[in-house]
């Protein structure tokens, strides 16, 4: 059902300049920052002038009780609606947020979105309630950057939330379904789509459930994925409540049945590390029927973790919190976990011999990175390199060491400055092949003129992570 709300809203908002660009303008930078550390002072002082769009930050943003007056002029006959939508509450001569409604900016997109409120500002209790909807979190940002934003026909958002993803998605996928268990994030969600003009198709339930039948080319998720003992408290937006990393082992065996040939799932994630296996091993064992480049962006001890998401749920300093601390650990204890990953799973569809990668790969990667992860996933299948031409990719950079004065260096590092970035130590003989590398020769023929010169040959398998890291590139392989 259409609301006549949020037609009219996004009226207002236009009419406000109530943009992202507009916003971080009047607050400035020191403001901006502020905020981003949940403290209101700065951006108060900066929006003390009175226009529509001051009004709008000091309501939502900065979460100030303002006048009725104001409210009036800032979103002018929408007052009662939004009240008696939920969205705001009043009380005599005066207005407040209930729900937060910002500007969003993110790959040349200029969306708003409306969430539950920012809990914990100016160091009130972080509390929230179990069917709290999420706004843009840093998780949420970092799925839409990974995002590979190919054009598709359909598009799955498993998790929607706010339904952050999907707006996303709408912008490259012709048919886009969003799902939650959350009544509250699909009512938002709903409304988000109509804020921005878009349309998404909305539906009720776990996991794959309201999809059952269907295929996509597309899945993208960022799950409740905290890993917990699943004692039956649930907040809904970050607890599955399936014990340990159940959720993301269910979403990628079961994605593979979700996907067209070819098509892709991208899930953001965090998985047991335990005392005796490998991540990869552990991790790998859920994938089928899919290639896989999977990330490991961040290993973070059982202390840290705990401590995130305790303070995360408002209980640091609760009664309870040393009890509830020593149970969580004391839970990892028993399942064997030594520590918590965080990272990416891409996975594609390949019902023929697929191929799986694992890399611990912390260090800083461009942003967004989604163009690099379809690259990489193109990059699993072995290429022949029989008689193949190929290039230097063009943002590598050679990086030499040695000793001031030394005629040659001690070490060569070749370093991608884009996608992934990755480095790579290399002897003299593979930095020529690397330079060699312009798309004229081919390998066999630069290999031969390596030994003609004495400098010596590469070894394949050399060549083979040079192609499979993405520094030597072809057509296919860019
Ligand atoms: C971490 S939030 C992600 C929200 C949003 N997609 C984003 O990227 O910010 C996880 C979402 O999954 C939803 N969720 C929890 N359990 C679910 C289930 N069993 N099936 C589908 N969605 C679920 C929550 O309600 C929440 O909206």
């Amino acid at each position: 059902m259409r609301e006549a709300l949020a037609d009219d809203l996004r009226a207002a908002l236009q009419a406000a300049d109530f943009t992202h660009d507009r916003v971080v303008e009047v607050l400035g930078t020191t403001a901006q920052a502020g905020l981003a550390r949940n403290e209101t002072t700065p951006g108060l002082r900066a929006t003390r002038g009175g226009s529509r769009l001051e009004t709008l930050i000091r309501l939502w943003l900065l979460q100030t009780v303002i006048t009725r007056e104001a409210a009036d002029l800032a979103l002018p006959g929408l007052v009662d609606r939004l009240v008696n939508a939920g969205f705001l509450i009043q009380s005599v001569g005066e207005v407040a947020a209930r729900i937060d409604i910002r500007p969003y900016a993110a790959d040349d997109l200029d969306l708003w979105v409306a969430s539950d409120l920012t809990p914990g500002l100016d160091g009130a209790p972080n509390l929230v309630s179990p069917d709290f909807v999420l706004g843009v979190s840093s998780a949420s940002t970092s799925l839409a950057q990974m995002t590979i934003r190919d054009q598709v026909g359909t598009a799955l958002d498993l998790g929607t939330g706010c339904g952050v993803q999907s707006l996303h998605l709408a912008a490259h996928a012709q048919h886009v379904v969003a799902t939650d268990v959350n009544p509250r994030a699909l009512r938002l969600a709903r409304f988000n789509a109509q804020l921005n003009e878009v349309d998404i198709d909305v539906r009720d339930g776990s996991y794959f459930e309201p999809v059952v039948d269907e295929a996509f080319d597309l899945i993208v998720t960022n799950p409740p994925f905290v890993i917990s003992p699943a004692t039956g408290e649930r907040l809904v937006y970050r607890d599955s409540g399936l014990p340990g990393d159940r959720v993301v082992e269910h979403i990628v065996s079961a994605s593979p049945a979700h996907l067209n040939p070819g098509g892709i799932a991208q899930v953001l994630a965090n998985w047991m590390i335990l005392k005796d296996r490998p991540w990869a091993e552990r991790v790998g064992e859920w994938v089928s029927g899919c290639d896989a480049f999977v990330v490991q962006r961040e290993v973070v001890d059982l202390p840290t973790y705990v401590e995130l998401w305790l303070k995360d749920a408002g209980l640091h300093g609760a009664p309870d919190y040393h009890d509830r601390y020593d149970t969580w650990l004391s839970w990892f204890d028993d399942q064997g976990v030594e520590a918590v990953g965080f990272g990416w799973i891409n996975l594609r569809r390949n019902d023929t011999e697929p191929t799986l990668r694992f890399d611990d790969w912390p260090y800083e990667v461009e942003q967004p990175i989604g163009a690099e992860l379809a690259a990489q996933l193109r990059r699993l299948r072995p290429v022949d390199l029989t008689g193949q031409r190929l290039t230097t990719r063009s943002d590598v950079l050679q990086e030499t060491i040695g000793p001031v004065g030394a005629e040659d260096p001690s070490q060569i590092v070749i370093r991608q400055q884009r996608g992934m970035r990755r480095a790579r130590q290399v002897s003299t003989a593979e930095a020529a092949l690397v330079g060699a590398c312009d798309g004229d020769l081919s390998i066999d023929q630069i290999q031969s003129a390596l030994e003609d010169l004495g400098v010596g040959r590469v070894a394949d398998e050399v060549v083979d992570a040079l192609v499979a890291d993405g520094f030597l590139v072809n057509e296919e392989t860019s």
